[in-house]
This record gives C-alpha cells, structure tokens and sequence, in this order.
C-alpha cells in the first residue's frame, strides 16, 4: 500500500502531548505514513492575529487526513488582552480554530463512539436488583452534526435594525419581548437546514446498519423546539421508512436522555443529534466509559476531508508538566478511527486490543484512572504517566 501523508496538527496545550503519543503508537503498530506538521492554536493568535493560517488550511486540503490534538480558546477580552501589541487595534477578531475548521471544510459529520472497555474502573455502575452492583456494557456511537445549531456563530446582542423588524413579525416575540430595550436583547439563532440533517441521519443510519445496532435514536427537543428539532424528527421518520425499514427508530428527549442515560445505557445504540444537543449527549455518554481520557472522534466532510481528534480541550493547567500526566487514550483511539477510515482496520484492531489489554489487567493507569486529582505528585503516588500508559499500550501491540 503507498504510503500516506497525514497532516499532524498539535496545536495547545496537551493536545501537542497527546498527539506525539498516538504518532508513537502508530509507528510502532507498523503503519506507514508521512507527517506534515501543521500550525494551529493560541500561540498563532497572540503572535500574528490568526489561529488558523492559510498555510494550515492548504495543507489539509491537500492531504485531506488531519489528527488535530487540541487547542485553546478564551473569550473575546482575554484574546485581545494577549495579543501581540502591535496588532493591537488593527481589527483582530478571535474565533476558535477547531469551530473554523470544521465550517471552512464542511466537516458536518461527527462521529464520537463510547464503548467501555473492561476493567476501566472508571466504568459506569449501578444498583439493580437485589442490591447487586452491575455494570452495564455501553457501546453508544453519537453522530453530533457539526456545523449548524448554535454553533453556526449567527448571533447578536443588540440586533441591528433588520434583525430587530424581522423578529417583530413573530407573534410569540411580540408578546414575550416587544417592550424589552433593542439593546437589552442578545439573540443566537439555532439554525438547520434539510440538507445537513438528511447528511447526519444518513450516516447514523449507515452506521446502525453496517455494524448490526438494531437502533438508532434521535435525541433532540421537537415537543418544544418545534422547528429545528421538529425538522430533524419528520426527516428520521421519512428516512428510516424509506431506506431503513429494518432499523427502529427511537426519538428521545434531550433532558429525558440525560436521566436515561444512567438507568438503562445499554439501551442506546446509534444516537443522532444536531450540534449543540450531540455535544451535550457525547460528553454525558464518555462520563460512562471513563471521561474526557477515553473519548475519541472523528469529522468528516462529503467531499473527503476527515479530521480526527479527541474530545478533550488543550487542559493548560495539566500543560507543560515536566512528565506528562494526561491520559493519552483518547488520542490513540482517534488514530485508531482514522486507521479504520483510511481501511487500515487490522492495524487498528490490533492498537485497540492492546489498549483492551493494558486497561483489563490493571496495572498501569494514568492519574484518571486512578481518581486523584491531577498534579505533578500523581507520579509519586502511583499514576503512570503519559509516556508509561504509552509505552505499555505499545508493548501490547503484536
Ligand atoms: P479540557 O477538556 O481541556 O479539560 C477539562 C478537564 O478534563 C481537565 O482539567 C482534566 O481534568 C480533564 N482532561 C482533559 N483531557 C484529559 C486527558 N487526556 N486525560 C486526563 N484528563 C483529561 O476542557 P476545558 O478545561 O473546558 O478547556 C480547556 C481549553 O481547551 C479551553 O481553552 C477550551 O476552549 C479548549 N477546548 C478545546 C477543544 C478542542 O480543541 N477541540 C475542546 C474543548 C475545549
Ligand atoms: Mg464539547
């Protein structure tokens, strides 16, 4: 097979620490690649006013396979305040790179899978009958749309004159809001449209389809959010009749979700949401199966652009420890996502099952694992560090 060119973007933070660990695992697992390093972060931002140079994009365009570790973002007045002074005043406006990189490449599908492995004894338990503790097995993959919703940026305070008469013509906003102040207003529109929402439930049902989930559930808000929420529901239904007969469909509430999802997790297969209520269901659902140190995903866009990353931010209180403490699964299970894309799947196959291995038997576990809190005396205490976790997934992998 020829050999790949990746384009490796460490960005802030952990995220630098993280992907030079899963760069390590992939060497050794045998896989044969090129990487290209690519800039992207703060540092970018407070030295030249851009967190996300043309350079970076060309770059990706090219190669169209990225592993982003993670970057740091902070708000609008802590940006200017670290920007370089020179750039000062000249009309710089922070926007996180990771939000802008998926709108500038339409990477609109993200899938993030929450499997617990065994022995994890950060894994999820409950009381069921008879006072015995269980431990219930969770395989959930949510399929978060990754560009509209909330978190297309189109939002203001103050609405401009337009905005404002447009609004007005709602009678909902006429009887709720007519007499507040224009300028007491801050509106941030929640948008989809039926292209995107077709796309992601689409794929969810590919998915359910392709890897045997009898299910798949979409978990937004249509009973209230009639539109957006209403839009996505009336698609699923006219999918799944149309294209996957064989599939159930299920439609659950946000808010009811996050109850369900510590009674019956198990019940959850493929899980679909738009941005903001997939981002809150992916997060709940890693807190099952270990937290923020095991939960990887993958974004993908329709004309070939994948990038793969963890869920986690750049953590800068954990950053720049002389040994690194951070759990580096989560980063080594994103390759293991692009390994299986790019239909390396026995490689990544392989790096799963000596993670499986390392995490069953019990004898090496990062800070996380252990539930102490994060500083440089884990080490001394007993936690692996990052490079330890690394090195013993590695001695796994045959
Ligand atoms: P975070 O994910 O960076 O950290 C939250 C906490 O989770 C950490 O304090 C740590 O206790 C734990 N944690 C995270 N990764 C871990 C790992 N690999 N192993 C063990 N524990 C881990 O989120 P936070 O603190 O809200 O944000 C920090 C920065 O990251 C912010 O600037 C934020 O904007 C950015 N961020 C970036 C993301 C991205 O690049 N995709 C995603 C989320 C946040
Ligand atoms: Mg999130």
């Amino acid at each position: 097979m020829a050999k790949r060119t990746i384009v490796a973007l460490p960005g802030d933070g952990i995220g630098s620490t993280v992907l030079k660990q899963a760069l390590r695992v992939l060497d050794t697992s045998g896989f044969k690649a090129d990487y290209i390093y690519g800039d992207i972060g703060w540092q970018l931002w407070c030295k030249e006013g851009n967190p996300l140079p043309q350079k970076t994009l060309d770059l990706i365009k090219e190669h169209k396979i990225a592993l982003f570790g993670a970057i740091t973002s902070k708000p609008n007045e802590e940006a200017r305040a670290e920007l370089d002074p020179s750039l000062r005043g000249r009309g710089f406006v922070y926007s996180s790179p990771i939000v802008g990189l998926r709108q500038k490449f339409n990477l609109d599908i993200c899938v993030r899978p929450c499997k617990s492995y065994k022995g994890n004894p950060l894994n999820f338990i409950r009381r069921g009958r008879g006072g015995l503790i269980e431990e219930p097995n969770i395989d959930v993959v949510i399929f978060r749309q990754n560009t509209e919703c909330m978190y297309s940026g189109v939002e203001w305070t103050n609405p401009p004159e337009q905005v404002y008469q447009a609004l007005m013509t709602h009678p909902k906003f006429v009887e709720n809001f007519g007499r507040v102040p224009v300028e007491e207003l801050s509106v941030s529109a929640r948008i989809f449209t039926k292209k995107a929402t077709e796309r992601i439930l689409s794929a969810a049902f590919d998915h359910a389809r392709k890897f045997g989930y009898s299910s798949v559930t979409v978990c937004e808000k249509p009973n209230v959010i009639r539109e957006t929420s209403g839009l996505m529901w009336k698609l699923a239904k006219e999918i799944q009749k149309s294209s996957y007969p064989e599939i159930k469909l299920l439609n659950t509430n946000i808010d009811a979700q996050m109850m369900w999802l510590t009674k019956n997790p198990e019940d959850y297969g493929v899980i679909v949401a738009g941005n903001m209520f997939g981002d809150i269901a992916s997060d709940a659902f890693a807190g099952l199966i270990g937290g923020l140190g095991f939960a990887c995903s993958a974004q993908f866009s329709s004309d070939g652009i994948a990038v793969f990353e963890p869920t986690h931010g750049s953590a800068p209180k954990y950053a720049g420890y002389d040994v690194p403490i951070v759990n580096p699964i989560a980063m080594i299970e994103s390759a293991c996502m692009m390994l299986d894309y790019i239909e390396e799947k026995n490689t990544a196959g392989r790096i799963r099952k000596a993670i499986a291995e390392i995490i069953q038997e019990g004898k090496v576990r990062t800070y996380d694992m252990m539930k102490m809190t994060g500083s440089p005396e884990v080490i001394k205490n007993g936690a692996a560090s990052t490079i330890q976790m690394t090195d013993a997934i590695i001695s796994r992998i045959r």
